[in-house]
């Protein structure tokens, strides 16, 4: 397989690219405040009509347009400053990608974390889906992260966001690039047995909002296509942050083996106990 014309697309996409460091990611303007902008979009929506809409979907809903502008640029922005840190991945008949963990988004995009954390993006998350929702532990590799689809066949199979947290566990994925022709598809009331299965496409736009219970909803992004480039950004919301340590160990070995490899994952790990901790 040619990487040239993925090479293509991550030389075009960053063109404009300064050497990363914690202040260019993010020197690109002004940086929005995340809770103002937050707040400014929500307050416009129905609220009450889309949290039945989430609810009669099974605990899904999508919308085409729901960050503010300023926040899907300095998204975009970041996305592409980070090019060099994306973690590339490959499971045979699963997935074929690239991400980048919270842990360098904390580094070098903290308004991404600001916007995980923001308490107008949760409380207005808890009116959708009547849940009280906290951000994930620390150690989460996907309380919050970056997924890029630069080369041809880039994709995810057919997945459930299985939570191995005691409680729910909520995905909100957000749009932020896409020059690709990649669609989100899914099934609706897969584990309700008194309703009929409904299936579903979406191809989610710069800005545009997907949020679920990942339990609930079987999904998959199809493949991209040669010189395509896709990014988009999910956070992880939990009813419950408690895990027992099984299933703390299988979720961890799955994150580094399918999505942010060794080093990533456990590098707090590393760093606690070389702090002797
Ligand atoms: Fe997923």
């Amino acid at each position: 397989m040619s990487t040239q014309a993925e090479d293509d697309v991550i030389a075009q996409a960053s063109s404009d690219r300064v050497p990363v460091t914690p202040a260019s990611v993010e020197a690109f303007g002004a940086v929005p405040e995340a809770d103002r902008a937050v707040a400014g979009r929500t307050r416009q929506f129905d609220t009450a009509r889309l949290s039945k809409d989430f609810a009669e979907q099974g605990a899904f809903l999508y919308m085409e347009d729901f960050l503010a502008p300023e926040v899907t640029a300095q998204l975009v922005h970041s996305a592409r400053a980070l090019l060099d840190e994306v973690n590339r991945n490959y499971l045979p008949g699963h997935k074929q990608g690239g991400s980048v963990s919270r842990h360098t988004i904390d580094r070098l995009a903290p308004f991404i974390a600001e916007l995980y954390r923001s308490k107008e993006l949760i409380g207005w998350l808890e009116k959708l889906s009547g849940d009280k929702l906290m951000v994930s532990p620390p150690d989460d590799p996907h309380a919050y992260a970056l997924y890029y689809y630069t080369r041809p066949g880039d994709h995810i199979g057919w997945h459930y966001d299985t939570s191995y947290y005691d409680g729910r566990r909520y995905t909100l994925l957000l749009g932020v690039v896409d020059e690709s022709s990649c669609r989100l598809d899914y099934e609706l009331h897969t584990k309700n047995p008194d309703v009929p299965d409904v299936p579903g496409s979406v191809q989610i736009p710069p800005g545009g909002l997907v949020f679920f219970d990942g339990d609930k909803l079987r999904h998959r992004i199809t493949p991209a296509a040669a010189n395509e480039f896709r990014v988009s950004l999910t956070f992880e919301y939990v009813t419950d942050p408690n895990m027992r340590p099984w299933r703390r160990f299988i979720s961890n070995m799955k994150d580094a083996i399918a999505y942010f490899g060794f080093r990533q994952v456990f590098r707090q790990m590393i760093q606690r106990k070389g702090a002797g901790q």
